[in-house]
């Protein structure tokens, strides 16, 4: 660890010099002046493991701040690690230690002292386990989404976090989307009355990257068909519910006040891996990937029931062709708002025209969007996914700064995680009504909102 050491304060004293230097060009907005980050400050020490492309996109954000160094990076990829390496020397930051061996090197990443936290970035079925294991060494864990891929998982996280009190935040970006923060913000300030209905969903065509290069997926394929495709071979279920049901989440008090209670899901039959499989240049009938039974069908549709007497429709929809879209709607008892990445629409009775929908561009927005958006929006537009990247990854990096609870927490990530196991057994149940485990032992009762609720600052 002595050499780590030494490496870290050689890293400050270049930190600075670039961090002065930013400052005495006269930047009107760069990172310092935006986090009020003095170059004495002690720095957040960020270590990622896997550098694919989600990670390197947390990197490019995290990289952007004058408040961290980055001592390790993790990933058995070798391209990966030159592409990150790539990142953080042009960055101007020192070359970190990389752990590369095996899959299993993130294990001596985690026995380093120099870390603060981990940015989690890896397939699926390493989430949890990379996520407990950062825990247990004290290191707070952002993981992308899902965290958790089995109930037994959720519990591993949450167990984990109380026996040791280390934090983990569940990365999930669509809660800070502009349109997301500024309707939470009318939920918050009553503008639908109390809530009753909403509907989400994941509806992405997939097939370009389930299947990379060609109809090829799994070893010697290219991105996430190395991994993500073997899951719609072999479940049936909504195998990525947090883009759709987090933001959902946080308007509807999940875990403070309310909880998920039970969920029945319907699965539609399986046509549309196998159709692009036969249709593609690269492939058709005599393809040996043609002769594959896809588990995953085409259109999974969930029906969550919370304590609070709302229902919640999510959708799982990644096979078919059609334009990307997170389908969402939140309905009270004054109002309803329909808002997607294109159409945004409202309907406040006594404030709209009977029975027509009100374009939101026109104040709506302007009206409720978030103070984190008003203080950050013009610095985040580069980000990553409309801005909203930034939006996450300052907010896990705040606070671990901070030293407090993330605003997306463990029981967050458990309980929307949740959400892939029990779809899979309410559909080989017959559409079976399955319950949530009550992840926060009771505590949902007097917890209070924590998501957005610290003004603009995380
Ligand atoms: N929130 C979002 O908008 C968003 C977008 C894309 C991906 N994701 C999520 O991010 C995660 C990563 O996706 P991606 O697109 O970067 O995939 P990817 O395949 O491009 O990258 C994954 C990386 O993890 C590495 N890896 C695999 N096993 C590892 C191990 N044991 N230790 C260290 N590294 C390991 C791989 O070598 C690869 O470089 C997934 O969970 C995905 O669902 C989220």
């Amino acid at each position: 660890m002595q050499k780590a050491n030494k490496a870290s304060a050689h890293l400050n004293r270049r930190t600075f010099v670039k961090t002065t230097f930013a400052a005495g060009a006269g930047l009107a907005l760069g990172p310092q002046a935006l986090f009020g980050h003095s170059a004495s400050e002690e720095k957040v020490r960020m270590a990622f493991i896997g550098v694919g492309g989600r990670g390197r996109s947390h990197m490019k954000n995290i990289l952007n701040r004058s408040d961290i160094l980055v001592p390790a990076i993790c990933d058995p990829d070798p391209s990966a690690i030159d592409q990150a390496l790539k990142l953080i020397s042009k960055a101007g930051y020192e070359k970190p230690e990389t752990y590369t061996e095996s899959e299993f090197s993130y294990l001596k990443l985690l026995e380093r002292e120099d870390i603060d936290a981990v940015v989690i970035s890896t397939p699926w079925l390493w989430h949890t386990r990379m996520t407990v294991d950062a825990m247990k060494a004290g290191k707070y864990a952002g993981v992308e989404v899902s965290a958790a891929n089995t109930i037994e998982e959720c519990w591993d996280m949450v167990n984990t976090h109380e026996e040791t009190g280390v934090h983990t935040m569940i990365l999930e970006n669509v809660c800070y989307r502009r349109d997301v923060m500024a309707v939470l913000n009318m939920v918050r300030q009553d503008v639908f009355g109390e809530l009753v209905h909403a509907r989400c969903g994941y509806r992405h065509d997939l097939r370009g990257v389930k299947f990379n290069p060609g109809v090829e997926f799994g070893e010697g394929s290219l991105g996430e068909a190395r991994w993500r495709t073997q899951h719609s071979l072999h479940r049936d279920g909504d195998l990525y519910p947090t883009h759709g049901v987090g933001p959902i989440a946080t308007m509807m008090n999940i875990n403070r006040g309310n909880r998920f209670e039970s969920l029945t899901t319907h699965s539609t039959k399986s046509r549309g891996l196998h159709d692009y499989i036969v249709n593609h240049p690269e492939g058709g009938e005599a393809h040996p990937n043609a002769k594959l039974r896809w588990e995953l069908g085409d259109v999974v549709t969930t029906q969550i029931n919370t304590t609070n007497g709302e229902t919640i429709l999510v959708t799982h929809d990644t096979n078919l062709p059609r334009p990307y879209s997170l389908n969402f709607e939140v309905q009270g008892v004054k109002g309803i708002a329909d808002f997607d990445s294109h159409t945004r629409r409202i309907y406040i009775e006594g404030t709209s025209k009977p029975h027509t929908w009100e374009d939101m561009e026109s104040g709506w927005l302007k009206k409720y969007d978030h103070p984190l958006w008003k203080r950050f929006g013009e610095y985040a537009a580069g980000s990553g996914h409309g801005g909203m990247d930034f939006f996450v990854d300052h907010a896990f990096v705040e606070s671990v700064k901070r030293k407090v609870s993330p605003p997306l927490d463990v029981y967050d990530a458990a309980s929307w995680s949740a959400i892939s196991p029990l779809s899979e057994q309410s559909i080989a149940e017959g559409n079976a009504i399955q319950y949530f485990p009550d992840f926060t032992r009771g505590k949902w009762i007097n917890n209070k909102a924590l998501f957005a609720t610290q003004g603009d600052e995380y």
